[in-house]
């Protein structure tokens, strides 16, 4: 069996930067890496991404079409890698659910717990690397984007909120995370890849 990585952190702190070098030092290591996102990363999920974050809905109906995207996902991507020996690296996984949904939009934790049961019972990530960083460093990157989706749109106290979503799941489950303090530099953020790398 390969392994399952996940990447998570507020829009603007910089995970999916950081994402593809931290691919590539796997695959010099010889190790087949497949690297997905979501909400996407099958044809049906990427449609959905596409409603997701631009169409204006409920957030439960927020949270279902995010976990519907998910299984197909874990269905046609992950598992089927997953037991070819591969490495996968998904670009977000459920705790964004939890956080932007549970934290940001404020539904209930324990309806997102059933969603998380029913979708993947018997799947979680191997590591989550977990991209903090403060909200106000995290919307001034965001700021020099062009357009930005239905998510990026929302305001400062939707954000802390998603942050403390994500902290709220750290919490129950510390082992699982590597926390990285995302408002240093560049190369201070390379460092720290560098260590995890090295333990894995
Ligand atoms: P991305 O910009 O990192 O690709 O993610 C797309 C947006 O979708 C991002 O703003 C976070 C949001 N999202 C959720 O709200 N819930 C989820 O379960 C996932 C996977 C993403």
């Amino acid at each position: 069996m390969g392994k399952f990585i996940t990447f998570e952190g507020v829009d603007g702190a910089g995970k999916s930067t950081h994402l593809a070098w931290f691919a590539d030092a796997l695959r010099q290591r010889g190790l087949d890496v497949v690297i997905t996102r979501e909400p996407g990363g099958t044809p049906l999920g990427e449609q959905l991404r596409k409603i997701l974050l631009n169409q204006p809905m409920s957030s439960g109906t927020e949270a279902l079409l995010m976990f519907a995207a998910r299984l197909e996902h874990i269905e046609q991507v992950i598992k089927p890698a997953l037991r070819a020996g591969k490495w996968v690296i998904s670009d977000r996984f459920s705790d964004a659910s939890f956080a932007y949904q549970g934290g940001g939009r404020g539904l209930d934790w324990d309806k997102l717990s059933q969603l998380e049961q029913w979708v993947h019972p018997d799947l979680q990530p191997d590591l989550t690397l977990f991209f903090d960083v403060p909200i106000e460093v995290a919307r001034q990157r965001l700021a020099n984007n062009v357009s930005l989706d239905r998510f990026e749109q929302e305001q400062a106290d939707f954000f802390e909120r998603v942050r403390a979503g994500y902290h709220k799941r750290v919490r129950e489950n510390p082992q699982r995370y590597a926390v990285i303090d995302a408002a240093q530099s560049m190369d201070k953020v390379k460092h720290k890849l560098e260590v995890i790398l090295a333990s894995i």
